[in-house]
């Protein structure tokens, strides 16, 4: 329940099919040929990896954070390429009037009228991605999260988005058959970790985040060709915290008006921000099980996270 529409359809346009919305499957050739400039960035994740976290950072980065736009909306100031494909009128818990802005269907409509350098956020796994970005090569950062932390955040947005009324259990299952929202998990990331080394790369961990955010900082802003003096980094470091971001209007999503019950309602955006909460979720069969489906797909791999499973 409430999975369903998720995922009715899949493309299969490299060696792996992607789990996509129908309606996705419907829109693809407009992704595809989506225009891609040399000065946009791009920040590209697994769902519920630290997208957010890391659009901020970027944005500020790029553009003022204490300019009036900085309180804008982050889908306004940094747009979800796909955002419209997600849309789900057969469910229609959104609540939004078709006039409203940040209704699913109008984002192609800001994507066209951001002002350069753009900054924009995809879920979409590499394969999928605009055609362009391979051969204009804007900055990427990309992010990754220990998929047991994923999960368990994936199924609190599931409850409060889109309905899912089904057990944790059946979850973990979807998660692991690789038939969730942008799955399969290890091939999206391990895409990008073989990219690592571009240059017009960043590879980064959610995991790093939480350990040292000013050297994370840092590192973005260097890749960003972004001078920043050290009372800049330690300004961006506090803006970026759980506890500030939390308290932000523009970045934790409050105004989503989409879930479904009050139950549901309770579930904040900036849910925990922690590592490691699977622990408070996963039996221990549920474990063992992402490990066996984890060293399945790192077979082979130098990626080297996680392997304390
Ligand atoms: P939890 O549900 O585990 O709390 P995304 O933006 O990709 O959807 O990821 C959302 C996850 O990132 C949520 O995880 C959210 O709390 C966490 N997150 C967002 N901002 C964060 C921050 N500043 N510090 C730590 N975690 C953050």
């Amino acid at each position: 329940q409430g999975l369903s529409i998720h995922i009715s359809s899949f493309l299969k346009v490299g060696p792996e099919r992607v789990i996509m919305s129908s309606f996705f499957t419907d829109l693809y050739s407009k992704y595809e040929n989506f225009p891609v400039y040399q000065d946009d960035t791009w920040v590209v994740t697994y769902p519920k990896s630290g997208t957010t976290w890391a659009q901020e950072l970027v944005w500020c980065l790029i553009k003022d954070p204490k300019s009036p736009e900085a309180k804008l909306e982050l889908k306004k100031r940094f747009p979800f390429l796909e955002f419209e494909s997600l849309r789900d009128p057969g469910l229609d818990t959104t609540g939004m009037r078709k006039d409203d802005p940040m209704c699913p269907g109008n984002t192609w409509q800001i994507l066209h009228n951001l002002s350069a350098p753009r900054t924009i956020k995809s879920h979409l796994p590499k394969e999928l991605l605009p055609k362009q970005i391979w051969q204009v090569k804007p900055k990427i950062v990309y992010v990754c999260r220990d998929p047991r932390d994923v999960c368990v955040s994936f199924y609190y947005q599931f409850i409060k988005l889109h309905g899912y009324k089904d057990t944790f259990n059946h979850f973990v299952q979807l998660f692991l058959d690789d038939i969730m929202l942008y799955s399969p998990f290890w091939v999206h990331i391990l895409n990008f970790w073989k990219m690592r080394h571009e240059d017009h790369i960043l590879f980064l961990r959610y995991e790093d985040m939480t350990k040292d955010l000013a050297a994370v900082v840092r590192q973005v802003a260097a890749f960003l060709g972004r001078n920043v003096n050290e009372e800049q980094v330690s300004w961006l470091t506090h803006h970026c915290t759980f506890e500030e971001m939390s308290k932000n209007p523009a970045v934790n999503y409050d105004t989503f008006r989409m879930a479904p019950t009050q139950e549901a309602k309770e579930i904040k955006f900036m849910r925990k921000g922690k590592v490691g909460d699977w622990r408070n979720h996963l039996t221990e069969e549920q474990q063992k099980a992402f490990k066996q489906w984890t060293l399945k797909y790192l077979q082979g791999s130098d990626f080297p996270y996680y392997q304390d499973y």
